[in-house]
C-alpha cells in the first residue's frame, strides 16, 4: 500500500497533498497524484485564495478550486479547503479601500460565506484564519488586526460555521511546533474565538521543517497534545523537510528521513491527529526554493517522481 492506504490502517484519516491546476498536465506527478492509496486527500496549493477567488470586490471565481475537488472525487480523494481570512495573496481591494469595522466586516462575512456555502459539503475542513500571529505570540500587523483588533478571528470562524455547520474550522500557522510563545499566542487565539461565541475544532500545524532542525517527535506530540487538551483536533497541514543547501548529500537525505519519521510519528502517537498534508510531493513543485533561496528539496519524491529515502522510511513507519 502506498502513504494514504497505510496511514489510514494506523488509524488516520488522511494523507494528503497540496496540488493545483498548473501541475494537471505533467502526466507523470499526476500518475501518483491521482493514486489514492498514495494520496487521500487534495488541498489546493493556490487557487482557492481570497485573490485568486475574489479578485475584485463580490466577483467570485471559482474555476480553479472547482478542477482540484473534481479531480479529488474523481479519485475518491477527501478535499481539504485553504485558506479564508490570511494577510497574504489578498486582492487589491482589500489591501487599498478605507475600511471602517462595519465595512471590513462585511467585506470578511461575504468573503467567507461565498466560498464556504460554494464549497459546502465537499470540504472536510476549513483553514479560516491562517498566519495571524507574529514569532513572538502577539498578532500579526495586518488591514484585519489593524481595523478590527482580535474581533477579526471570531467574525470569520462565525461566518464560515453559518455557511457549512458540517466544516470542521482550522486555525493554522507555521512555527507553532518550535517557538513555545507562538504556541502560547495559538492558544490565545482559540480562547477569542470561543470567547467571541464561535466554533473552532482544530488547529493546523503547518509543519514547513529543515533538515536536522526538525523538532524531536517528544516534542512534537507534546505540543499536538497540548491543542488536544483544549478539545481540539490536529493536523499538520503544511509538511516539507527542507535542506539548507542543495544539492543534499546521502548522509542530509538519511537525515530528511529521520526529520520526517519523527514528524509522522508525532501524528501516529497523537489520536486526534486526524492527518497528515505534504505541500507538494515531488521537489518539481516544492515552494521552498522559490521562496527561500538555496533551500530545496524537501518533498517526498526527487523533482523526477523517485522515491527518496524519506518516503521508504514513512512506509517503514507505517
Ligand atoms: C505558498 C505556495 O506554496 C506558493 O506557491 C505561493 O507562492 C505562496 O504560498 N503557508 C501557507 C501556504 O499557508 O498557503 C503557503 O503556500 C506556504 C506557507
Amino acid at each position: 500500500g502506498g502513504l494514504h492506504s497505510l496511514f489510514v490502517k494506523s488509524g488516520k484519516l488522511f494523507f494528503g497533498t497540496a496540488i493545483d491546476t498548473n501541475n494537471f498536465n505533467d502526466v507523470a506527478y499526476q500518475a501518483i497524484a491521482k493514486n489514492g492509496s498514495e494520496f487521500g486527500l487534495y488541498v489546493p496549493e493556490n487557487s482557492q485564495k481570497w485573490g485568486p477567488t475574489e479578485p475584485t470586490e463580490g466577483a467570485f471565481v471559482f474555476a480553479g478550486p472547482d478542477a482540484v475537488d473534481a479531480q479529488a472525487r474523481t479519485n475518491k480523494q477527501m478535499f481539504r479547503c485553504h485558506a479564508l481570512t490570511w494577510h497574504s495573496q489578498l486582492p487589491q481591494f482589500v489591501t487599498t479601500t478605507a475600511w471602517t469595522r462595519e465595512t471590513l466586516t462585511a467585506a470578511i462575512q461575504a468573503h467567507i460565506t461565498a466560498l464556504v456555502r460554494h464549497y459546502a459539503g465537499a470540504c472536510y475542513s476549513w483553514d479560516v484564519v491562517n498566519e495571524a500571529l507574529n514569532d513572538n505570540g502577539t498578532f500579526r500587523d495586518s488591514v484585519f488586526f489593524r481595523v478590527l483588533g482580535t474581533d477579526f478571528l471570531p467574525i470569520s470562524f462565525a461566518a464560515a460555521a453559518a455557511a457549512d455547520p458540517a466544516a470542521k474550522l482550522y486555525y493554522n500557522d507555521f512555527n507553532l511546533e518550535t517557538l513555545r510563545a507562538k504556541a502560547d499566542g495559538a492558544a490565545r487565539v482559540v480562547q477569542l474565538i470561543r470567547a467571541g461565541g464561535a466554533r473552532i475544532d482544530g488547529l493546523g500545524f503547518q509543519a514547513h521543517f529543515v533538515v536536522g532542525g526538525t523538532p524531536s517527535q517528544a516534542s512534537l506530540t507534546a505540543t499536538l497534545g497540548r491543542f488536544v487538551d483544549m478539545g481540539l483536533d490536529v493536523t499538520l497541514s503544511e509538511l516539507d523537510v527542507a535542506h539548507n543547501s542543495v544539492p543534499a548529500a546521502a548522509g542530509a537525505l538519511q537525515q530528511q528521513a529521520r526529520d520526517y519519521v519523527a514528524a509522522v510519528g508525532a501524528c501516529l502517537a497523537v489520536p486526534r491527529c486526524v492527518g497528515i498534508t505534504v505541500w507538494q510531493f515531488s521537489d518539481k513543485y516544492s515552494w521552498i526554493p522559490g521562496t527561500f533561496p538555496g533551500k530545496g528539496e524537501a518533498c517526498l519524491f526527487s523533482a523526477n517522481f523517485s522515491r527518496k529515502p524519506a518516503y521508504g522510511a514513512v512506509v517503514d513507519l507505517l
